[in-house]
């Protein structure tokens, strides 16, 4: 099969990075993982990369020309997707245009509740009996695209944070390759 090409944008962890990269072996799975991005020089993910032997790319935000360099990345690694998994900048309406809109993104919240940050401590004060993750679309609107995917689980009594993230994480690694493989399958 002939895969696309994917480039994986991160800030910390990188858990479903790793989960990606080890996905993309697959000779069914639809992307290839070609270039990491990261604005952080620090984050642990870029480890996963070097394991894979995948080039990264660390950029610095606050530097006003930054997407342009990646941007010209991107085409040099004829990167016909874009995965954030857990980016935690705001991409630029510019960029996701120059980009045709080919950005996806993970969240841990069964969006549209709780867009943005601190999510797992809103859920709890708000004492939902439900939570999960979603995978979209990137648009200009602040964890606002279209809804590719989502998973769900039921809350247990005395949860806290850390156990929300572990229980969301887990989901997460199934619920960001199936949203992958119905985007190119089902020309979503
Ligand atoms: C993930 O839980 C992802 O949903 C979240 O960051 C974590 C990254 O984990 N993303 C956001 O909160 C985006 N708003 P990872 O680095 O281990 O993949």
């Amino acid at each position: 099969m002939v895969k696309k090409n994917a480039c994986v944008f991160i800030s910390g962890e990188g858990s479903n990075l790793k989960n990606l990269l080890k996905r993309s072996r697959d000779y069914n799975f639809p992307i290839s993982i070609k270039l990491v991005v990261s604005n952080n020089p620090e984050a642990k993910g870029l480890n996963f990369a070097k394991k894979y032997s995948i080039p990264c790319l660390i950029v610095n935000t606050s530097f006003r020309f930054f997407e342009t360099g990646v941007l010209n990345y991107l085409k040099k690694y004829r990167i016909n997707i874009i995965c954030l998994a857990g980016y935690m900048k705001v991409i630029s309406k510019k960029f996701l245009k120059s980009f045709n809109n080919q950005v996806i993104n993970i969240h841990p919240s069964l969006l549209p509740k709780f867009k943005g940050l601190n999510t797992f401590k809103r859920i709890l004060d708000k004492k939902e009996i439900k939570t999960g993750c979603t995978v979209h679309f990137v648009n200009e609107k602040l964890d606002g695209g279209r809804i590719i995917a989502q998973k769900s689980f039921y809350i247990t009594i005395n949860s806290n944070v850390s156990d929300l993230k572990k229980r969301t994480q887990v989901l997460e690694h199934i619920a960001y390759p199936e949203a992958i493989i119905k985007i190119f399958r089902a020309n979503y």
